[in-house]
């Protein structure tokens, strides 16, 4: 995906900086300091545009300078194009993703063609306990090629993946949070998380952090600071860290969810985080608001693609019905964590 002057001048400085980290040394050298906050007098710095960092410039400085802003647009959009050319990077958009049959737990091939899902979609995977949900993630992980134990492939764009999307780690295809999670590090929240913008290039990493873990409190209950072991963080907590580092700092263009529900934490502030536009995401889930929120949902059964289900537009407004009494649901949960007792129901 190529870039254009508009979205140099439109995109806040801070996305820029965090999807091309490079970007800053286009910066330096043309003598543009944009991590000089103090000349900048807005209000919300991090969200300002590329455009609103020229406008601070008054014509004698701009004249002064030598800035011709236009011409660094066109030249920044040049600068990112070329750089990711040479990266190998931004052409390899995930446009679909493509399941093909394999078998299930008893061996029986599975009963449909094939399944593409589109960039945007959000498919939701529901079963029995055991059923074989979770395979299915991992079969998608893994860009199974007839070899996991479903037997199942997997395509990327209708075709036999790239090697150095299934082996590397840096490239990664896919972004996962699972259903186990088991810190065995002796590190802290903030060194955690600054291991991982540091494996991804960002470079306006002090910003990153602090959103990242304040995301993750917001989706937690009971908060932690930058510097709470990351092995003292409850289960909740650690799903709800790992959702917001994978909400912001993941580039992966496939999102794999494996039950948020279960973390106690808030589940549709969580899925509206890790939603985006350009993302494939597949979610397994055993609840059905959750389950109802999808596009389409895929039904296992003994280890088998049972269904595949488009949600119906029925099914859209019992959503709504169900959400509002997980609203009371959740009203009584919050309640009962606080210690009240409850007395009557309304
Ligand atoms: N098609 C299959 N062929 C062989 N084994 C399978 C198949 N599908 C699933 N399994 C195996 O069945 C077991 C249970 O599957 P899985 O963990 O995916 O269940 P689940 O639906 O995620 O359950 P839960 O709701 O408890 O998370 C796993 O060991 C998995 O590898
Ligand atoms: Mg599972």
């Amino acid at each position: 995906m190529k870039i254009d002057e508009t979205d140099i001048k439109n995109r806040s400085i801070e996305e820029l900086t965090a999807d091309y980290p490079f970007i800053t040394s286009y910066f330096s050298d043309n003598n543009l300091d944009i991590e000089d906050k103090n000349h900048l007098s807005l209000e919300d710095k991090n969200h300002l545009s590329l455009e609103d960092y020229f406008r601070t410039f008054d014509e004698e400085e701009l004249e002064d300078n030598a800035i011709d802003v236009e011409l660094h647009y066109r030249q920044i959009a040049e600068f990112v194009n070329q750089m990711n050319a040479f990266l190998g990077q931004g052409e390899d958009k995930v446009k679909s993703v493509t399941i093909l049959p394999g078998t299930d737990k008893s061996g029986t091939p599975e009963n449909f063609e094939k399944m593409e899902i589109k960039q945007g979609e959000i498919i939701c995977i529901v079963g029995p306990t055991g059923s074989g949900k979770s395979r299915l993630l991992g079969d998608i992980e893994w860009v199974a090629q007839e070899d996991t134990p479903t037997k199942r492939t997997v395509l990327i764009n209708n075709d036999v993946p790239d090697r150095k999307w299934r082996f590397s780690t840096s490239d990664k295809l896919v972004a996962q949070i699972s259903q186990n999670m088991n810190f065995v590090m002796d590190l802290s929240v903030f060194e955690f998380v600054e291991l991982h913008a540091e494996s991804r290039m960002i470079k306006n990493r002090e910003v990153v952090i602090k959103r990242i873990i304040e995301e993750g409190n917001a989706l937690a209950g009971e908060k932690f600071s930058p510097d709470t072991p990351i092995t003292s963080l409850s289960g909740g907590q650690s799903r709800a860290l790992m959702i917001a580092d994978t909400a912001i700092l993941s580039k992966s263009p496939i999102i794999l969810i494996d039950e948020i529900e279960n973390a106690g934490i808030d589940r549709k502030q969580a899925l509206e985080l890790l939603l985006s536009e350009d993302k494939v995401v597949l979610m397994a889930t055993h609840d059905p608001i959750l389950a109802l929120m999808g596009d389409k949902r895929i039904v296992i059964k003994n280890g088998g693609i049972h269904k595949i289900i488009e949600t119906t537009e029925k099914e859209r407004e019992i959503l709504s019905t169900l959400e509002e009494m997980d609203r009371k649901v959740l009203a009584y949960r919050t309640a009962l964590r606080a210690g009240e007792v409850i007395t009557e129901i309304n």
